[in-house]
């Protein structure tokens, strides 16, 4: 399962519109698999087939183990998702703001409004239908991957550019940057 280059800002390539997938064949479980290695290796939460240059509506969601003082496991913490032709479902009307970032936008974190909650739909990695309901950071997660097959990055959201804040490097200095702002919800920025 080799690690492939995840693609970054300012290549046209994030840009384009992924093409469904008509048929999850035996190059689209290698690309899963390369995902998956790629996404750990970066200590991301979530990825899009389009930021390893493949334009196909593929995206991965996991997210992190909880911190220690955290009480009550959620139990979708550390599920791996792959959904393939994912959409949104359904979406609540309530929406709330958090921190973000993306492997393909590296030193940048900002403030994003998201729904709360949402529902996507798609095929598993067997092409089975799958319905996912997500809240939270998983539904943050959703959304953010689901932009990246229509070629919309998390930073066309952000119209304050108050409310992009530079990294110089890794997610500890994304965490502390994020601690530094008094509306954010989340203790990190998630790389997605
Ligand atoms: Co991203």
């Amino acid at each position: 399962m080799p690690r492939r280059e995840i693609v970054v800002y300012d290549d046209p390539t994030l840009r384009k519109k992924s093409r469904r997938v008509k048929h999850v064949s035996d190059d689209v479980q290698r690309l899963i698999d390369d995902m998956v290695e790629t996404m750990h290796a970066a200590n991301g939460i979530g990825l899009a087939a389009i930021q390893v240059g493949v334009p196909q509506r593929v995206i991965i969601v996991q997210l992190p183990e909880p911190g220690e003082d955290e009480e009550e496991p959620d139990p979708d913490v550390d599920r791996l998702f792959v959904v393939v032709n994912p959409q949104l479902a359904r979406r609540s009307r309530e929406t709330e703001e958090g921190i973000e970032g993306c492997l393909s936008v590296p030193g940048l974190v900002g403030d994003v409004e998201r729904c709360c909650a949402v529902t996507v739909k798609g095929l598993d990695r067997h092409g089975k239908p799958l319905r996912v309901k997500a809240q939270d950071l998983l539904a943050r997660a959703f959304q953010h991957e689901i932009d990246h097959c229509d070629g919309v990055l998390f930073i066309d959201h952000v119209d304050d550019p108050e409310k992009l804040y530079p990294v110089t490097k890794g997610e500890e200095e994304a965490a502390e940057a994020a601690q530094q702002v008094p509306s954010r919800s989340e203790a990190t920025g998630p790389l997605v």
